[in-house]
Parts: C-alpha cells; sequence; structure tokens
C-alpha cells in the first residue's frame, strides 16, 4: 500500500541553521503517527515543512503521489492537510462558531461541518456564542481542532494539543483523535512530549533528535526504554 504522506530526505534551515537532516517518513490513510522529541528536536518545522509554511524541494514532500514540496501554503491546505499550531492560534475577537466557520475557508467537499465538529466535542455546542478565549484551555484545543476538521482534511497535523491540560481533558481530545481517524479516514500526524501518550494513541511514532529520525517504528513494538533513549540521544 502506498503512503498518503511520504517526506523523502526533507531538509530545512533558517538561515545558516540547519533544522532538519534529510527525514523519510510516511504517513498511510487513516494512521494515526505520532511524532517524539525533546526541545528543538524539529518537529514543528517537520509540520510547518508539510503544511508548506517554508518551502522544500519539491520531490521531498509527496502527498497522495503529487510532489508538493514546492507549493506555497493555500495550495497544500486545498489539497487537504490542515495543521492546528502550535499553540492553537485562535482569533480572539471571535466567538467558538466563527472560530470553526474560519476553518471552513475554501474548503474540500467532505464530511465535516459545524453539525459533526459539535458532535464530536458536545462542550462546544453550549459554548457557541462565546469568545473563543473565554472557554478553558482544553475546550480552545478542541476549537482548534474543530477548525481545522472544518476544512475536511485527509490529513491533520496537530501541534502539541495536550500542553497544558488536564489528563482527563487529553484523553477525551485524543479519544475524538480517534474517532476521527478510525470513523472518517483521516490520517494524522501528532507531536506528543508525553512518551506514553504519544505510544497509547498512536499507530506508529518516529522520534525525532536534533533534525534527525533517531528512532521509528510500529508504536506497540516501541518500548518506552528504546523511546527514552532516542529522545535523549544516550
Ligand atoms: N524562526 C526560527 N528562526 C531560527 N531558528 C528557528 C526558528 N524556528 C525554529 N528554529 C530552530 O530550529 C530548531 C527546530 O525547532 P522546532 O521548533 O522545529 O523544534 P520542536 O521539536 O518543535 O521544539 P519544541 O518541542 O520546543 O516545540 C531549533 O533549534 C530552533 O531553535
Ligand atoms: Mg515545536
Amino acid at each position: 500500500m502506498s503512503a498518503l504522506l511520504e517526506t523523502r530526505g526533507l531538509v530545512a534551515h533558517y538561515g545558516d541553521f540547519q533544522a532538519l537532516f534529510g527525514i523519510d517518513a510516511d504517513v498511510h490513510e487513516g494512521e494515526r503517527v505520532a511524532l517524539i522529541g525533546s526541545n528543538g528536536a524539529g518537529k514543528s518545522t517537520f509540520l510547518t515543512s508539510i503544511a508548506g509554511m517554508r518551502r522544500s524541494a519539491k520531490e521531498s514532500i509527496v502527498f497522495d503521489g503529487a510532489p508538493i514540496g514546492a507549493l506555497d501554503a493555500a495550495d497544500v491546505a486545498a489539497l487537504g492537510i490542515a495543521l492546528v499550531p502550535e499553540g492553537r492560534r485562535l482569533f480572539p475577537s471571535l466567538s467558538v462558531e466563527e472560530n470553526l466557520a474560519m476553518g471552513a475557508f475554501n474548503r474540500r467537499k467532505g464530511p465535516w461541518n459545524l453539525e459533526n465538529v459539535y458532535s464530536l466535542f458536545p462542550a462546544l455546542r453550549e459554548k457557541r456564542r462565546a469568545p473563543a478565549t473565554s472557554l478553558s484551555g482544553g475546550q480552545q484545543q478542541m476549537v482548534a481542532i474543530g477548525r481545522a476538521l472544518m476544512a475536511n482534511p485527509r490529513l491533520l497535523m496537530c501541534d502539541e494539543i495536550s500542553l497544558g491540560l488536564s489528563p482527563a481533558v487529553v484523553k477525551e481530545v485524543y479519544a475524538a483523535l480517534g474517532v476521527v481517524c478510525s470513523e472518517h479516514g483521516v490520517s494524522a500526524i501528532v507531536v506528543e512530549q508525553d512518551i506514553e501518550l504519544a505510544r497509547t494513541m498512536s499507530d506508529r511514532a518516529y522520534c525525532f533528535t536534533h533534525g534527525f529520525v533517531s528512532l521509528s517504528g510500529t508504536s506497540t513494538d516501541l518500548t518506552r526504554e528504546a523511546i527514552s533513549a532516542a529522545y535523549f540521544g544516550v
């Protein structure tokens, strides 16, 4: 089975500084892939490169068989790749529903609409008229995920969605993500610093160390010890 997303030798630079050194990674249809690694390992850079927020060599990112490395962010989004960015980036002056509606701008055809997002995250339905920033951190994260889903992505990329949330809310958010992938066939890449969480919520995981893939495998095969070793580069 060919992958929905492939990166081959993907590199990224910030000026003279090289952040990614030839990343080879795959994501298959409906698969949940975790990205693990310490601060500065290049996880966010990997996601923003795929999202077209920085240009890459054309052939180094292939989506559904087509090279997309040279496309800009709007063209990448139109193909069905959505990013839930680090720190959520909600529109503070807009209500929950207006924030969700922003995600539907230039949306692809597909099943996601306000009703489905509210079914996935019932807490948001009650708060639909409230300013997004008046919500709890967990609910704001649900808005950010819902907004990304409104575009009807085939690949949903989430950057540290569990950061600062209580264990119960983290569980709820990842359960919802599981439903999105298993019932709707969406693929996901999730950056998650918590190793145990990353293992339990994913089918496969990649560990990044200083811009390299230091370990990869199916989440049931990767032991906590192996990930810890790769994580800390020991
Ligand atoms: N705008 C930028 N300008 C210069 N260097 C940057 C910039 N953004 C990131 N970097 C550097 O690139 C490297 C990778 O950063 P990146 O944000 O991708 O890491 P990360 O794995 O997401 O880290 P974190 O866990 O802290 O979010 C780091 O060394 C970082 O300092
Ligand atoms: Mg990051």
